[in-house]
């Protein structure tokens, strides 16, 4: 029932007057979200299993999935078991391909029960997955995951088609693909591309269908379609931000699906000369009015940003004063009528707060800003500008 999830949630209404209390939240535009998995599947005729670690980039794990649900999506991508596992317990029945470690018999007994398929790459995994599937009759779904040059995890690509073999004669396991992870170098990923189909042609010289084959996640779909096989897994582009801002170029339109909304906390006026902030990082150069925002980089803003980057609060963007704390960031108001409650925009989906913007300007990396988004911050889902769902932590 993909749509359970939408008819449990709380009238527009409803949630409406609970942002109104919210000092700080997040806004997920769905149909952003649906536009980037289209935009995604112009670039390729491969299937897609869309990569939702780390809470889906910060984005809220079960909303999300929940919304891939509805628009067809059919397997997902974890890092964590915790992931699947709560995936599961919210009643949602899609395909999940866990990419944890596992290390307790009990978390392969919840591998097997909840019909988890399982990323395997080492004989003793393989042989006790399928000993705990076996024992309870049942069969466990797994990936195989290749080492063919990132040399971080996975069976090495020259022992893989043994590994194979080994795996398909296990009686509790069915191989459903073999996948493998990219160095984003041009010349080393023509290789990897090449060292997983000899993988492949040796497994079916042997009489072993390693089912689905996957190397891409973002940087390929945009650039290596000779890599994108079966399976593509792309999560950076499905919440709308590149990668890198030269990214930009490769042609693809996205559309940020996150914006962060936070309310002015205190307002006061700062005399010519008085420094604000830890440290005294800002001195005013004349007499300012100056508003406090409850944020910080407990929501992931950069401390980078201080004395640097502007939030857009009504119709302009003002600049940050002075260190960015763990809960307050400073902003010049000199010069308007705004007042605290009223809301600022701290990460925008369009203008020079994007999170491209943002992570540029503190010398981040997209993925380092997106999965620090702190998980007890409120998500507010949007579908046509409506709230749909709220995650209140
Ligand atoms: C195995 C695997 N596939 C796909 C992805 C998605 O990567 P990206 O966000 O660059 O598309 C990740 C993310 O780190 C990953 O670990």
């Amino acid at each position: 029932m993909p749509d359970a999830y939408f008819e449990s949630q709380p009238a527009p209404e409803e949630i409406r007057e609970r942002i109104d209390g919210f000092p700080s939240w997040f806004e997920i535009d769905l149909d952003n979200l649906e536009d980037n998995l289209n935009q995604i599947k112009s670039r390729t005729s491969s299937k897609l299993i869309p990569c939702v670690k780390n809470n889906a980039y910060g984005h809220g794990l079960i909303p999300i999935v929940a919304h891939l649900e509805t628009l067809g999506i059919e397997k997902v991508l974890v890092a964590k078991l915790r992931e699947a596992l709560k995936l599961r317990e919210a009643g949602i029945g899609l395909k999940i391909v866990n990419m944890d470690p596992l290390f307790a018999r009990s978390s392969y007994k919840a591998v097997v029960e909840k019909g988890i398929t399982h990323v395997v790459y080492t004989e003793d995994a393989a042989r006790t997955l399928s000993e705990v599937a076996s024992g309870k009759g049942m069969k466990a779904h797994v990936f195989v995951k290749i080492d063919t040059g990132l040399r971080r995890v996975g069976v090495k690509h020259d022992k893989a088609a043994n590994f194979l073999e080994l795996v398909s004669s296990l009686p509790g396991l069915e191989i459903d693909g073999i996948f493998s992870t990219l160095n984003q170098n041009k010349e080393q990923d023509k290789i990897q591309v090449k060292r997983l189909l000899e993988v492949e042609e040796e497994a079916r010289k042997r009489g072993i269908d390693p089912g689905l084959r996957s190397l891409a996640s973002s940087d390929a779909v945009l650039y290596r379609p000779e890599a994108h096989l079966d399976v593509v897994r792309p999560g950076m582009l499905l919440y709308g931000v590149y990668p890198t801002t030269r990214d930009r170029g490769s042609g693809i339109e996205l559309k940020q699906v996150l914006s962060f909304k936070a309310r002015l906390e205190h307002i006061k006026w700062v005399e010519k000369g008085e420094s604000v902030t830890y440290w005294g990082r800002f001195t005013a150069p004349r007499r300012m009015r100056i508003g406090t925002v409850h944020v910080g980089f407990y929501d992931a803003l950069p401390r980078e940003l201080s004395n640097r980057g502007r939030v857009k609060i009504g119709d302009g963007f003002r600049s940050i004063l002075g260190s960015v704390s763990l809960n307050h960031i400073l902003v010049e108001l000199t010069d308007t009528g705004i007042e605290p409650g009223d809301v600022v925009e701290v990460i925008g989906r369009e203008g020079e707060n994007t999170v491209n913007a943002i992570a540029d300007a503190a010398g981040w990396m997209t993925y380092s800003l997106l999965n620090h988004l702190n998980p007890f911050t409120p998500r507010v889902y949007l579908k046509k500008g409506e709230p749909v769902a709220l995650l209140e932590p």
